[in-house]
């Protein structure tokens, strides 16, 4: 295709399992790619740390170089993919202030230090792109900040993290217990040797924060996001939810809360079966959108994936090389509202708890007297027999508050006719 622009040039940081694929499908599609933009994009290098390295795709060696910056200030538009805080984000800088456009897939940069990284580039008159940051092949970011810009969301939940749902959907469907399920996440190649940041919900954190930033127009620091990850879910948990009607899966969940601020937190949740999040079955993603004018909306698709990640990382290829043609702003970061992130106890939710209590009489009309006491009504109760003359109780609250739920489940620990509280998990989706 003739052009009457010179080729835009592409420089690659990193070659793992997304940056080889970024890489081979701009070379395979390039004249496509090439019409779609209106300019050639020419790929002219890829920086890695070992040139040895296996990878995922066949790629021309002379491409290959351990030069970052070389490929930094020889492009136009810069696509991080090597993940972490640093070199990414002195990188980044660097290729900022030459004058390119970043785009990244690198979520715990842009949810620690995004803030800084859009002022920067808003600064230069340079774009940040980070579809790929949450939820992979999902489009999400852009329809947060452009097609629902004229809305006024209310609340998102998501399934961000494929690793910790495809492990509670391993216990749910096979009965597994926790390290038997991650044992398997981890032999399929779900989980990372080291699964910490997946397991201990960091990862989903990351993408809580982007999120709720991005739909309240505020700044969230990862910092702010309550954060719970999955280790201490049962199967004994998974059993009664399901048996009661529910899934178990780890959500993040930004909200608006009545006092006028914003809470983002990371947690095991309860959803009923018939809600569109408890369908997301193995280690797929999903992100359910409750706005004001659009109603409920659902994103679903892979989280991760070497291919899949690439169609993000693509599309803001193709957005930022039509933007360096036309000129002018991109869109800037909005966080005009500045709504403030508040601690969890700020969040109104329903509760299951399961109870191992002493079974006789008066028992529980003493466990309903610390609901009552406390102001949390009780929707259901259901009872079975425990062994040793115990007796399990499953209440299920009607909303109540974080500080309340907490106040009784203090006074159940400290009551000598309650043996054990097994669980307390929150329930949303109703
Ligand atoms: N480790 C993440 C997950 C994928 O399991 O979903 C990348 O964000």
């Amino acid at each position: 295709m003739q052009s009457a622009y010179r080729p835009i040039r592409i420089g690659l940081l990193g070659a793992g399992s997304v940056g080889s694929q970024v890489a081979k499908l701009l070379i395979e599609n390039q004249s496509e790619l090439a019409k779609r933009v209106g300019a050639e994009l020419s790929l002219t290098g890829i920086a890695v740390r070992d040139l040895k390295s296996k990878r995922d795709a066949e790629l021309p060696a002379e491409l290959f170089t351990t030069d970052a910056e070389s490929v930094i200030l020889g492009s136009d538009i810069v696509i991080e993919l090597i993940g972490g805080i640093e070199p990414a984000k002195t990188w980044v800088m660097q290729a900022l202030n030459s004058g390119a456009d970043v785009i990244t897939a690198n979520k715990a940069l842009i949810a620690a230090c995004g803030p800084e990284l859009f002022a920067l580039a808003d600064q230069l008159g340079a774009q940040l792109y980070f579809e790929a940051a949450v939820a992979g092949a999902i489009p999400i970011i852009r329809p947060l900040r452009e097609s629902l810009a004229g809305d006024r969301i209310d609340r998102v939940m998501g399934i961000v993290n494929g690793t910790t749902n495809f492990i509670l959907d391993r216990m749910e469907s096979t009965g597994a217990d926790f390290d038997e399920a991650l044992a398997e996440a981890t032999a399929l190649g779900y989980a990372e040797a080291d699964p910490t940041a997946d397991i201990e919900g960091f990862d989903a954190a990351s993408k809580a924060a982007i999120l709720a930033s991005l739909a309240f127009h505020s700044e969230v620091p990862v910092e702010k996001v309550h954060r719970e990850g999955i280790t201490s879910v049962t199967a004994m948990q998974i059993e009664t939810a399901k048996q009661a009607g529910y899934a178990v899966k780890l959500l993040a969940i930004c909200e608006r809360v009545e006092s006028g601020g914003l809470v983002a937190r990371v947690h095991p949740t309860l959803i009923p079966l018939e809600h569109p999040l408890a369908a997301v079955r193995g280690a797929y993603n999903a992100v359910f959108v409750e706005a004001q004018s659009a109603g409920r909306l659902m994103f679903y698709g892979a989280g991760a994936g070497g291919p899949e990640t690439a169609s993000a990382i693509l599309g803001d290829l193709v957005s930022a090389a039509k933007r360096h043609l036309a000129g002018g702003p991109g869109l800037a970061d909005s966080t005009h509202a500045n709504l403030e992130a508040l601690p969890v106890q700020f969040v109104n939710t329903r509760f299951q708890i399961t109870l191992e209590v002493r079974d006789k009489a008066g028992v529980l009309a003493k466990i309903a007297s610390v609901f009552a006491g406390h102001g949390v009504s009780v929707e259901t109760v259901q009872q079975s027999v425990a062994p040793n003359n115990a007796a399990l109780l499953t209440i299920m609250t009607h909303v109540a508050s974080e500080r309340d739920l907490e106040a009784v489940v203090a006074a159940l620990e400290a009551d000598d006719s309650v043996v054990l509280v097994a669980s307390v998990i929150r329930v949303e989706g109703l």
